[in-house]
């Protein structure tokens, strides 16, 4: 019988998700169905439910449900009690598993992909918003030199660096928080953005050189090109989008669900033809 999947989310209907986990079914044989659903914002975790009760096997969550998400599972694995958000649920049975893939698709991006290792090098994350709860442990254990935070409201982005404090011991030189324009002269290998400016065709207020040389700049947002991106086109950076993370993070999904790891690369390069 077809196993049934799909993100649910507010708004849902742009979600590449249906296409990606589709490709990856064909490749590797599974029989799956993978649909979208549009819950109402206070209608999350009834339509979630009512999924499961109809016999569907699991969700990946998006925005705005993934702190609800986090509550409505019974357990927590990995990274995703940390997150205190979560972007896949898999039911088994009357007992609801909650995951979260983001980072690891970030990781895998930046070092499969992009060819970017994080260890030993100084990274900045912009934005201190669930996007960035997702990343943050999964970055960390990398081991980068430094992991700086930086936060419109600096207050956040404190809040954030003691939400993770029993792992910052992972960066060689420890997490900091800062805001904007405390970052002076600061240089950064990896600039990642995980705000949600870029939606709005806007950019955190980043200095100028802020980019050691070499240096990559990676917008979580994909499909377009950033002020984020042209930023650091500008200044000398290599710019990514994030269509490689959203790429990896389902296929982590899809792993916890059919135990099967699809390739992420041939999916990549069929969704960039398609957006060009
Ligand atoms: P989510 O939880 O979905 O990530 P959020 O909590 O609203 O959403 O976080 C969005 C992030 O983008 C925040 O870090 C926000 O900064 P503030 O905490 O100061 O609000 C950041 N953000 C959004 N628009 C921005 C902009 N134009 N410039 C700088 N930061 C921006």
């Amino acid at each position: 019988m077809t196993d049934r999947y799909a993100v649910i989310g507010n708004p849902v209907e742009h979600s590449l998700s249906p296409l990606i986990h589709a490709e990856f079914a064909r490749a590797t044989g599974q029989d799956i169905a993978y649909g979208r659903m549009l819950a109402t914002l206070d209608g999350f975790r009834a339509a979630a439910l009512g999924f499961r009760d109809a016999g569907g096997r699991g969700l990946n969550v998006t925005l705005p449900f993934k702190h609800e998400a986090w509550r409505l599972a019974d357990t927590h694995a990995g990274h995703a009690q940390a997150a205190g958000a979560v972007n896949t649920l898999r039911f088994d049975g009357g007992r609801i598993a909650g995951h979260n893939t983001d980072g690891v698709g970030l990781v895998r991006d930046l070092v499969d992909n992009l060819g970017c290792p994080v260890r030993s090098r100084r990274v900045l994350l912009a934005g201190a918003g669930g996007a960035s709860y997702g990343v943050m442990e999964p970055l960390l254990r990398e081991l980068p030199q430094t992991l700086v935070i930086a936060n419109r409201t600096p207050e956040k982005a404190v809040a954030l660096a003691g939400h993770f404090e029993k792992v910052a011991k992972f960066a060689a030189h420890g997490v900091a928080a800062k805001s904007y324009d405390a970052l002076d002269d600061a240089r950064f290998d990896i600039v990642i953005n995980a705000t949600s400016a870029g939606l709005a065709d806007a950019m955190p207020p980043l200095p100028r050189g802020i980019f050691a040389p070499g240096a990559l700049a990676y917008d979580m947002v994909y499909g377009r090109r950033t002020p984020f991106m042209r930023f650091a086109t500008d200044e000398g950076a290599r710019a990514a989008d994030g269509l490689g993370m959203l790429v990896e993070q389902a296929a982590e999904s899809f792993f916890i669900w059919r135990g099967v790891r699809p390739e992420t690369k041939p999916v990549i390069e069929m969704l960039r033809k398609r957006d060009s």
